[in-house]
């Protein structure tokens, strides 16, 4: 049978959407009960707009802040709603001009399988330059958060320690290999000895540390950073981020990323002080999100897809197979069970 002529059966028998709702507020790690799987009316293309059937879709950890009800830098996702996440799909019918059928799209149209958009609110996407699903990784919004979140607000420079906690997920393991390519020292922390093996033996990382078999922080971040902190790009927030400042070099600089130690608790932990290391090491500590460099956008990925090609980057993809899985790689994604980006392959 003709391609064409598989696609249209392909097409033609989805008579209905599926999608992923946010069913109840999550305390603590969500569980598979706090999302339902529903099925929906198929989407209708209207002018200017694509049908889009979901390739991939992305689970990442900004979403466990969208699901507490509480607005950060985001509305917050209601109950009922379709969960929001970063998608990449094929078009299977336009009335937009710039878009045909079998075209790969990306945007951001949420846990659903098809969604009908317009069609300026979808970025082409160019297969021959990289696989489509790198889109929502490291030719995407984890991509750009490394680039411009060391870059742009470490600004490390040739001969100093770079160091990432969270190192081996999306963010972290390019964040390393990025300070490799300015000529630094890149240290990780991630949370098992395959992850470690990984950083160090496969993506250039000098040295890296396993923060779930370690007791002593501060004795292995004086052992793997004998000539202590530059810059440290922190994914992760609490105790491991609490021994870090006493490692920092004077005129250090932290980019705050993320904080995943602390999204699915329950009480928020007490910290210690630390604006007196702040103080005395005269650091430049500075929270950034990501969207604040949506404007410089394609020079972030046209930097990454440069270094992809010349071998000076490589991603890894951890792709949970199947619509239905999606909530179980989200809360996977939470515990760990990741190496680089957690996908779903709808
Ligand atoms: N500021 C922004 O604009 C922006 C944009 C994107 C992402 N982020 C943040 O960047 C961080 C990384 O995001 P990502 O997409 O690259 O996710 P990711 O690192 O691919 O996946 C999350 C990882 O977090 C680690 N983790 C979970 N619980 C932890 C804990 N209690 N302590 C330490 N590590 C823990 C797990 O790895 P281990 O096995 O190592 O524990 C897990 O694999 C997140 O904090 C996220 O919120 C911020």
């Amino acid at each position: 049978m003709a391609r064409g002529t598989q696609e249209c059966l392909r097409y033609t028998l989805a008579m209905t959407n599926r999608e992923f709702k946010l069913a109840a507020r999550p305390v603590g790690m969500p569980k598979e009960s706090d999302f339902s799987l529903v099925e929906a009316a198929m989407p209708v293309v209207g002018d200017g707009q694509a049908l889009v059937k979901t390739a991939y879709l992305s689970v990442d950890p900004y979403m466990r802040g969208r699901i507490t009800g509480i607005r950060t830098y985001a509305d917050p996702v209601n109950i009922g709603d379709v969960m929001e996440a970063g998608t990449v799909g094929e078009v299977v019918e336009s009335k937009f001009p710039g878009l045909a059928q079998g075209d790969f799209v990306h945007s951001n149209w949420g846990w659903q399988e098809y969604a009908a958009l317009p069609g300026n609110a979808l970025r082409k996407l160019d297969p021959k330059l990289a696989p489509v699903s790198t889109a929502l990784g490291v030719l995407g919004m984890p991509g750009m958060t490394a680039y411009f979140g060391l870059l742009d607000i470490c600004k490390p420079q040739a001969g100093e320690t770079v160091l990432v906690s969270g190192a081996a997920g999306a963010v972290g393991s390019l964040v390393g290999q990025i300070a490799k390519i300015q000529g630094c020292r890149a240290v990780g922390i991630a949370g098992t000895d395959d992850k470690i093996a990984w950083l160090v033996n496969e993506l250039g990382f000098d040295a890296a540390f396993n923060y779930k078999t370690t007791s002593d922080y501060a004795g292995k971040l004086k052992e793997l950073c004998p000539k202590g902190v530059d810059c440290y790009f922190d994914n992760v927030g609490g105790s491991v981020t609490d021994a870090v400042f006493g490692q920092m070099n004077t005129f250090g600089r932290v980019s705050i990323c993320g904080q995943i130690s602390q999204y699915n608790l329950e009480k928020p932990e007490p910290g210690p002080r630390l604006l007196g290391y702040m103080l005395v090491k005269q650091l430049k500590v500075e929270g950034f999100i990501v969207s604040r460099f949506t404007n410089r956008w394609m020079e972030g990925i046209g930097a990454m897809a440069k270094w992809l090609a010349e071998g000076k980057i490589k991603y890894r993809e951890e792709v949970v197979e199947g619509f239905e899985n999606t909530v179980r790689a989200f809360i996977g994604m939470l515990k760990g069970d990741n190496t680089g980006k957690m996908l779903v392959k709808v």
